[in-house]
C-alpha cells in the first residue's frame, strides 16, 4: 500500500506509480526516494500487527475491544485449582494458552515498545501496544502464584488439536500445567522473568507505579526460581519442546533484569556465564541466545568491555544471515526472504529482522562502522536496509505479490488455519458449533474464512516463494502471537528508516 501523501508526491513527480502496489526496479538516480515511495504503508501495517492481539484475547473482553467478531471465552480457566487464570492469549490458530511462547511474545512486544517508542507513538499506536503488553503480562503475574510456582499452560493440547471450535464454544478440558520446585522448568520461568522485566520498562514511568512495581518484583522472583531450581521445561512438549536448554533463558532474563534494575548481581550472572553463550543463527521462542547477546552487546558498547564475547557471538549471528557475508548459514529464497526452515518460517524471519534492526540502530548510535564478516563488512545502513527488505517482502513485495499479513493490501491469505477466524462469529451464528461440526463443516472448505483476522501474519511461503493458502496446511497458513510480536518492532524500525533519511535530506 502506498500512502495518500506518497501517491500525491508520486503524481506530482510524474512518476509511474501503481496505487496500492509496488514499483519494480529502482534504477533511476533517485532510486532511494523511489524505493521509499514504493514502500508499503508501515503505519497501517504496524496498527494492524498490534490489532491482531485483540483477536487472540482469552477471557472477558474489555468494553473497548475493537475486534468485534470475538466474544468472551474461557471464563473459568484455573478454577480447578482455585487460581484466576482467565485472560492471556490463545497461542495461534488453536485455543490453548501456552505460557512459554506467550511470555516470549510479551518480551518481544515490550522490546519493540522500548526500542521504537517514538515510531510507535508517531503511528498513534502506543496506547494499543501498551494494552497488548499488559493483557499478556497481567496473565503471567496471576500465573506466578508463589515464589516457586508458575502455571505454564491452560488447556489440553491434544484434545484441543482434535477439535475445531471457536474459543467462545470451547468444551475441551482446560487442564492446568505448572512448574514447581519439585517439577521445575527454568526455560518457562526464565522467559516469564524476561517478559516481566521488559514489561516493567514499558510501564515504569507511569504516574501510577502499582503495575510496574508488581512486574519488577515478579520478574526478580521468577529469575530466582529459574536459577535456583534448575530443570528443563518439557511439559508443553510435543507442542513447545525446549531444544536449546535453559541457559539461554537464564542469560536473557538476567540481561533484561540488569537493564531494568542496574543491580550488579545480574551483571555478574552475565559475566560469569559468558561461556555458555555461543553463536546462534536463529532467535526464537526456544532459542534466545542471540537476544541475550543483543542486550549484552548494548552494555558492552556502553563501556562494559568484559562482555565482549556476547558481541563476538552477535556479530556471527549477523554474518550467518546477511547475504554474501561469506559466512551465510541461513539462505534467502529466490525472492529474497530469509528462510530458516519450512515450518512457520516467518517467525524466524520476523525475529531475525527485529534483531538486525535493533543492532543496526545500536551500532549507528555508538558510532560503529559495522559488522565485519569474512567476505564483507556491513554498515549499519546496509544491515537496516536488509531488515527493511524482509518487512517489505512480508507485506507484499515478493514474487507472488502476496501480503502475508491478513487484511493488508488486496491480496492476502484468505484461509488461515485459525479456529475462530474460520467459523462464523458467535455474534452471527449464535448456536454452538461442536468440535466435529467445526471439523466437518468449516475446516475443510475452500471458502474464505468468514472472519478476517486483520493483522495476522501467517507461517508464510515455502523455500521457493510459493504459498497455497490452504487452511489444512498449518505450517504455512497458521498465524502465531510471536510472529506478530517480532514484526511489531521490525515494522516500526522500517517506518523509522523511511522517515529519517527523507526528513534529513530536505
Ligand atoms: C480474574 O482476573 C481478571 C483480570 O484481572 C479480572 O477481571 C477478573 O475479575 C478476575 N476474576 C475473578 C473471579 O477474580
Amino acid at each position: 500500500m502506498v500512502s495518500m501523501t506518497a501517491i500525491k508526491v508520486c503524481v506530482f513527480m510524474a512518476l509511474l506509480c501503481v496505487a496500492g502496489g509496488f514499483r519494480a526496479g529502482d534504477t533511476a538516480t533517485d532510486g532511494d526516494v523511489l524505493r521509499r515511495l514504493s514502500s508499503p504503508d508501515y503505519r497501517k501495517a504496524l496498527a494492524k500487527a498490534i490489532l491482531f492481539f485483540e483477536g487472540q484475547r482469552s477471557g472477558r473482553l474489555l468494553a473497548n475491544q475493537r475486534v468485534k467478531w470475538r466474544g468472551d471465552s474461557a471464563l473459568t480457566d484455573g478454577q480447578d485449582e482455585n487460581v484466576n487464570l482467565t485472560g492471556g492469549y490463545y497461542d495461534a490458530g488453536d485455543n490453548v494458552k501456552f505460557g512459554f511462547p506467550m511470555a516470549f511474545t510479551v518480551t518481544l512486544l515490550s522490546w519493540s515498545a522500548i526500542e521504537y517508542r517514538g515510531e510507535v507513538a508517531a503511528a498513534g499506536q502506543l496506547r494499543h501496544l501498551r494494552s497488548a503488553i499488559q493483557w499478556g503480562a497481567d496473565f503471567l503475574l496471576r500465573a506466578h502464584t508463589s515464589p516457586t510456582t508458575l502455571y505454564t499452560q491452560v488447556g489440553d493440547g491434544n484434545a484441543d488439536h482434535q477439535c475445531w471450535e471457536r474459543p467462545e464454544d470451547m468444551d475441551t478440558p482446560r487442564t492446568l500445567y505448572k512448574i514447581t520446585k519439585n517439577s521445575p522448568g527454568s526455560e518457562a520461568a526464565g522467559e516469564a522473568s524476561a517478559a516481566l522485566a521488559a514489561a516493567y520498562m514499558v510501564f515504569k514511568n507511569d504516574k501510577d507505579k502499582a503495575l510496574a512495581t508488581q512486574l519488577l518484583a515478579a520478574s526478580r522472583s521468577l529469575f530466582d526460581f529459574a536459577n535456583n531450581y534448575r530443570g528443563s521445561f518439557q511439559s508443553s512438549c510435543p507442542f513447545y519442546c525446549s531444544y536449546s536448554g535453559f541457559q539461554d533463558e537464564l542469560l536473557w532474563a538476567s540481561a533484561w533484569l540488569f537493564r531494568a534494575t542496574q543491580d550488579g548481581k545480574y551483571l555478574d550472572f552475565l559475566q560469569d556465564n559468558q561461556g555458555s553463550s555461543g553463536p546462534a543463527n536463529e532467535f526464537s521462542w526456544d532459542n534466545k541466545f542471540a537476544g541475550a547477546q543483543m542486550l549484552a552487546t548494548q552494555e558492552y558498547l556502553d563501556g562494559r568491555t568484559e562482555l565482549v564475547n556476547y558481541k563476538t557471538s552477535l556479530d556471527s549471528f549477523v554474518c550467518a544471515l546477511m547475504p554474501n557475508s561469506g559466512n551465510v548459514q541461513i539462505r534467502t529464497t529466490p525472492g529474497g526472504l530469509l528462510f530458516t526452515r519450512d515450518s512457520v518460517n516467518l517467525q524466524y524471519t520476523a525475529t531475525a529482522t527485529l534483531l538486525l534492526s535493533i543492532y543496526s540502530k545500536t551500532l549507528s548510535s555508538s558510532g560503529s562502522s559495522g559488522v565485519q564478516c569474512s567476505a564483507a563488512t556491513f554498515s549499519p545502513d546496509q544491515i537496516s536496509s536488509f531488515a527493511t527488505s524482509q518487512v517489505d517482502y512480508i507485506l507484499g513485495k515478493n514474487p507472488k505479490s502476496m501480503s502475508y499479513m491478513v487484511g493488508f493490501s488486496s491480496k492476502f491469505p484468505r484461509r488461515i488455519h485459525h479456529r475462530g477466524s474460520s467459523i462464523p462469529s458467535i455474534k452471527v451464528l449464535t448456536r454452538k458449533v461442536s468440535c466435529n461440526e467445526g471439523f466437518s463443516s468449516w475446516f475443510p472448505t475452500s471458502d474464505p474464512n468468514p472472519n478476517i483476522h486483520v493483522g495476522a501474519i501467517v507461517g508464510g511461503p515455502d523455500g521457493n516463494d510459493q504459498f497455497s493458502d490452504n487452511r489444512g496446511d498449518s505450517s504455512h497458513s497458521e498465524p502465531a502471537t510471536y510472529i506478530n510480536a517480532a514484526f511489531v518492532g521490525a515494522c516500526a524500525a522500517a517506518m523509522g528508516q523511511q522517515l529519517e533519511p527523507v526528513v534529513s535530506s530536505y
